[in-house]
């Protein structure tokens, strides 16, 4: 479930984030923040009136994140990836999904529901970004976005590659 062997590197965190426009994208969601590396990092830059909501499926996760973040912008959510729909208005839709949920260790209906679930709370113009530890989510991330552009980092351990997808 957790899908790693140690929290990621603030390099790989500042490589997720660096194709977001905090002045713009303010409605964001990070699925699977772990112990909260790039928790901290979205915190440290979204603006004032942007709100980030945030799944995390494990309880010891989600409780220490729950008692360490007291921020009124940042929802910690204890539920799953796929269920984002639940948690924002019927009209609303994402600027931003943040996921390092381990997709490809996924049972496949889960792995197509989280990519289809964030697909859809996305706008337009949303950006669907993802790490991963090889390019085998390459081919489904294609299926589903016009655009993902791919980066890579040695700062982390493992080697991470990060996906950048957009609708358009
Ligand atoms: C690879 S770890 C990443 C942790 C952290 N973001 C980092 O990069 O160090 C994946 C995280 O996804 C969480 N997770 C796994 N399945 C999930 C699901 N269906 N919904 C929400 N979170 C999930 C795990 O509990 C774990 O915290």
């Amino acid at each position: 479930m957790v899908g790693a062997v140690s929290p990621s590197s603030k390099s790989l965190g500042k490589k997720m984030l660096s194709n977001i426009d905090f002045s713009k994208d303010k409605l964001i969601v990070e699925l699977g923040p772990g112990t909260g590396v790039f928790t901290d990092l979205i915190i440290n830059k979204m603006a004032d009136d942007a709100r980030l909501l945030v799944f995390e499926l494990n309880d010891n996760f989600y409780n220490s994140l729950s008692s360490r973040i007291n921020d009124p912008r940042v929802k910690i959510i204890h539920d799953s990836a796929e269920f984002i729909h639940k948690y924002i208005g019927e009209t609303e839709k994402l600027d931003v999904v943040i996921s390092s949920l381990p997709l490809m260790v996924f049972p496949e209906k889960l792995r197509q529901d989280v990519v289809n679930e964030s697909f859809d709370c996305l706008k337009d113009t949303g950006k669907y970004i993802q790490f991963q530890y090889s390019l085998q989510s390459k081919k489904l991330l294609e299926s589903k976005y016009d655009q993902v552009k791919i980066q890579f980092t040695i700062k982390n351990f493992p080697p991470a590659f990060v996906y950048n997808c957009t609708k358009k």
